[in-house]
């Protein structure tokens, strides 16, 4: 089993879902920048505060604030980890690589939930947290299609990008995650 793994793919596509789960069955660490920000917000911290407006416009929060974050977790945990929402764009991407270097601690495989755009926007709108009602949600979109979606290619030329589709119930997705970490 694959034990340093990273989770890609647009806004409610299952990565939280799918990286929560997995994480419990082989005790991976679960990091997931997301939630480590929504934490900030909840507890009123000063990053908490300086990324608050930002998350609920749908843009994404600066490198730098979220590279902190990744370092202090990695740097911290001695085991298996598994990325959720991080790298967001080819300079974080670059950012981690360099970090994993640093710790000796080379990622795996990258898996890609994919799904259309109007199952995306159903599941949010379904979900409904603070950054999910449909205007934001178009424009997290935009934003995965310009800033993230690179990564896909950057990982693919590496050979280390599995594309899953994330169509079907949790655990038929879960099932095909299991497959392509086998
Ligand atoms: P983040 O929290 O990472 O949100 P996101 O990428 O928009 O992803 P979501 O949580 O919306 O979707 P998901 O793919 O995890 O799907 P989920 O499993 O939840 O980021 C939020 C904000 O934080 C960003 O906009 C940015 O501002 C900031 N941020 C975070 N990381 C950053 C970074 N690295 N750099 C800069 N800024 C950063 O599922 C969605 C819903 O669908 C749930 O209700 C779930 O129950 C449901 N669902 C899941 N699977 C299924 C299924 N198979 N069938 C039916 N329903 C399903």
């Amino acid at each position: 089993m694959t034990h340093r793994l990273l989770f890609l793919g647009p806004p409610g596509a299952g990565k939280g879902t799918q990286a929560q789960k997995l994480a419990e069955s082989q005790q991976l660490l679960h990091l997931s920048t997301g939630d480590l920000l929504r934490a900030e917000v909840q507890a009123g911290s000063a990053l908490g505060q300086e990324a608050e407006a930002v998350m609920a416009r749908g843009e994404l929060v600066s490198d730098n604030l979220v590279l902190a974050i990744v370092r202090g977790r990695l740097v911290a945990h001695g085991g298996g980890w598994l990325l959720d929402g991080f790298p967001r764009n080819l300079a974080q991407a670059e950012a981690l690589d360099q970090l994993l270097a640093e710790l000796n601690q080379p990622l795996q495989k990258v898996l890609l939930l994919e799904l259309a755009d109007d199952e995306l926007v159903e599941r949010l709108l379904a979900r409904g947290r603070a950054d999910d009602n449909e205007a934001v949600i178009r424009h997290r979109l935009e934003v995965y299609r310009q800033q993230t979606a690179p990564l896909i290619s950057y990982y693919e030329a590496r050979g280390q990008l599995k594309r899953l589709p994330s169509y079907g119930s949790v655990e038929a997705v879960a099932a095909q995650v299991q497959l392509a970490l086998a």
